[in-house]
């Protein structure tokens, strides 16, 4: 049941979004509830799961990036998280590479999690893992990869710091070190890709990722073998809501471990700035 309420999700959103116009796509509607704006494909996306959960009879609540937190007939739980569409940039400006990140939650943090999907668009690959049961891509059974090292290493960075320039100098030594670098546009795909082995680990230091774009790969991730850690090397954890910004580094463990130790604790970081 879960999986299957969330591929209906992603369904109810393809086939709404396909309805679009590529030139309302990037029309501006409102300022969302997590405080960004909210564009046209972003709106018309979040609708659609809206009313694909009502249509279901879905007795609960939903976590949404526009939306924010809302009741849909009942009560707290289960919280569907949902960001209606990771990558709202690349869709509009005509990059085929972004994804809807759906996740069902019975409790109110992301540990909490209990089932997720990512659907890459416009391919309709979809990531997937249910807690305990492993991670799925269309399907077939996914891993993390095993450890390499850094320099053979193709890594997942977010450079997208909107002005904040000393994060990208805090990434550098790690940079250098390393093989290749993607920035792709969507942290829930790069996260993915790393749970299914095509990156060998993912770094977003910019304390601008909200929970939304993150709780459906933060399980695929863990049910994929991967470790999951904030900066400071803790396991990652936080609540289900829109007021925490993050930063994590996700792939297997010694190399993030290696990395973690290359950029600092966050005071060091700032002081050789
Ligand atoms: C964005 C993407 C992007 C990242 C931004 C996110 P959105 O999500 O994940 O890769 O750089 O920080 O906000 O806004 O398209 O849902
Ligand atoms: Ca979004």
């Amino acid at each position: 049941m879960d999986i299957s309420l969330l591929k209906e999700i992603c369904r109810a959103e393809c086939e709404a979004i396909s309805n679009l116009p590529s030139s309302s796509k990037g029309k501006i509607v409102k300022r969302g509830a997590s405080g960004d704006i909210t564009k046209m494909i972003d709106k018309v996306a979040e609708e659609a799961a809206v009313r694909c959960l009502q249509e279901l009879g879905f007795e609960g609540s939903l976590l949404s990036e526009e939306l924010g937190l809302v009741k849909i007939g009942g009560e707290n739980y289960p919280l569907v998280v949902l960001d209606p569409i990771d990558g709202t940039t690349n869709a509009i400006r005509g990059i085929n590479l972004y994804s809807i990140s759906v996740a069902l939650s019975d409790g109110p943090r992301l540990s909490d999690i209990v089932s997720a999907a990512v659907m890459e668009l416009p391919s309709k690959r979809l990531f997937s893992a249910e807690k305990g049961a492993g991670a799925f891509l269309d399907g077939t059974r996914i891993n993390t990869n095993g450890h390499v090292a850094l320099s053979n290493a193709l890594v997942g960075v977010d450079f997208n710091v909107r002005g904040n320039r000393g994060r990208v100098y805090e990434v550098l030594p790690v940079l250098m070190a390393v093989k290749h670098i993607r920035n792709l546009g969507s942290a829930a795909l790069g996260l993915c890709y790393t749970a299914s082995g095509s990156l060998d680990f993912y770094l977003d230091n910019r304390s601008l990722l909200r929970v939304t774009d993150i709780a459906s790969a933060y399980l695929i991730l863990k049910e994929a073998g991967a470790q999951v850690l904030a900066l400071d090397g803790s396991e990652l954890d936080c609540p289900l809501d829109l007021t925490a910004r993050i930063e994590l580094i996700a792939g297997e463990e010694k190399i993030c471990r290696e990395v973690l130790s290359m950029i600092g604790s966050r005071n060091n970081r700032l002081n050789k700035l």
